[in-house]
């Protein structure tokens, strides 16, 4: 490090895999941008444009990568062009297919996972990727500065970084839960220990829910020593209010309520259908095939819904280079017919299920649910738990996981279900359904605060300041 560079660095970095803009190469050859939101894109923007602040991330696909070769970029961020291979096994070989399993505890035990060679290989891919970050990092760091890491996929960053730069303030927040120690020692000794101690060369680490931040201290205590300096808090992320309410009421989301209602139709009493709605990323952890099965369930032992609900699901595509996300994908669609053909009438299309992604769609869905299905067996968080309640109309009862990180914050007012047990789970959406209106309006408003309390950009500048202090 020049100490001119060091000067002029970054003053705040944010790292993470994904970056808050990606490249599509148009049909002309020209580059189309296009801007994410979440979290760490309402924090930086908080802090300001005279931060000095620099979020650096991944090329993800052929866009990013020809944005990146000519050198076309946002202000505030630089992708890195690792190159392709290394990226699918850094990413799609380690973080989702090992790190991702194990953290969610996915993995079909008498088969999986297997530690071979050819893992060997991915995971000297993924200490490659973390390299890429580290060295941009201390590159682009001023003296001094606050580093903010996220997530699975750099997990050595912090310590790859720390013995490159002494000097700086290293975070690093994790977005799922984190494994227990019985389950986590399923991964080689070495590498549990690599991926604990690189996680430990941060100052501090971030957990959404204690729960998580306990068990990474559990495997520390278990497999490191323990977590020696590195401070440890947990910062529950909020729904953004102000940003779903305002959204939430533009034309298009009317328009797309419209075709919902057209789409659910009508009770055979001509009241309107009640409505079981769920909005996934189709991850292999939503337990979206449970939830189907739960509501099928309750059509078998409640005949007096049948005709008068829908099952809304939205299941939006992720991770389709995974063959298993692929089958699972392909297991909800043929589940969802299943149902529609053993159920459906003339009248009735018992699962409204949608798998291309419309965020405005989305918002639609929760405004209008009645309940709001929220089953995964085990997610870090969870935002639809929170944001429902936020913009939804006239109230809505929410079925939620006991293994989801919001029902540590909204498990009071919600019907708490065993996401394994789908019995519970279709005893507990005919609980919802039949909640007295003025009880779901009440439990909606809680849940709506509770939902609230830490709005992203706050998230952002508690973490901020607890690593500067
Ligand atoms: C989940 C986690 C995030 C993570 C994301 C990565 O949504 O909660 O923390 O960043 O997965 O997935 P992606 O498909 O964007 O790589």
């Amino acid at each position: 490090m020049a100490s001119t560079q060091a000067e002029q660095g970054a003053r705040v970095l944010v790292a993470s895999n994904r970056g808050p803009v990606s490249y599509e190469v148009r049909q002309d050859g020209s580059l189309r941008a296009k801007r994410g939101g979440g979290g760490l894109v309402s924090g930086l923007s908080a802090i300001g444009p005279d931060a000095d602040a620099l979020w650096v991330c991944s090329a993800l696909g052929d866009g990013d990568r020809e944005a990146v070769r000519r050198g076309v970029g946002e202000p505030g961020v630089r992708m890195l062009d690792v190159p392709a291979d290394v990226h699918a096994d850094a990413y799609n070989g380690i973080a989702n297919s090992v790190l991702w399993f194990v953290h969610h505890m996915l993995y079909q035990t008498p088969l999986e996972p297997v530690f071979d060679a050819e893992f060997r290989r991915q995971w000297a891919s993924y200490e490659t990727f973390n390299r890429a970050f580290a060295e941009a990092l201390a590159e682009e760091a001023a003296e001094g500065a606050a580093v903010m890491v996220q997530d699975y996929h750099l997990t050595l960053v912090p310590g790859m970084l720390r013995e490159l730069r002494p000097d700086l303030r290293i975070g690093h927040f994790s977005h799922t839960p984190w494994a227990p120690p019985e389950y986590f020692r399923m991964l080689p000794d070495d590498i549990a220990r690599q991926v604990l101690n690189g996680m430990l060369g941060a100052d501090r680490l971030g957990f959404l829910t204690r729960r998580w931040a306990d068990a990474f201290t559990a495997c520390c205590e278990r497999f490191t020593g323990g977590i020696g300096k590195t401070r440890i808090g947990v910062h529950g992320l909020g729904a953004d209010a102000e940003f779903l309410r305002g959204r939430a009421h533009e034309a298009d989301v009317d328009e797309r309520m419209a075709a919902l209602r057209e789409e659910i139709g009508t009770a055979p009493d001509g009241g309107a259908r009640r409505t079981i709605v769920r909005v996934d990323r189709t991850e292999l952890s939503k337990n979206i095939v449970r939830g189907l099965l739960a509501y099928r369930q309750l059509l078998k032992d409640r005949p007096e819904w049948r005709e008068r609900v829908a099952h809304v699901a939205f299941a939006y595509p992720s991770r389709q280079d995974l063959a298993v996300y692929r089958d699972y994908t392909a297991e909800v669609r043929r589940l969802a017919e299943e149902i529609n053909e053993e159920y459906g009438t003339d009248g009735w299309t018992p699962v409204v299920l949608h798998v291309k992604d419309d965020f405005a769609r989305s918002l639609a869905a929760y405004r209008l649910a009645d309940v709001a299905l929220v089953n995964p067996i085990r997610d870090g968080m969870n935002l639809v738990a929170k944001e429902v309640p936020v913009v939804s109309d006239e109230g809505c009862a929410l079925v939620l996981s006991r293994e989801a990180g919001a029902h540590e914050e909204l498990g009071e007012d919600a019907v708490t279900v065993n996401p394994y047990d789908v019995v519970d789970t279709a005893r507990a959406l005919h609980e919802a359904l039949t909640m007295a209106p003025e009880e779901r309006a009440e439990r909606t408003k809680r849940l709506a605060a509770a939902a609230t309390a830490l709005p992203p950009a706050q998230w952002f500048l508690d973490q901020l300041e607890a690593l500067n202090g």
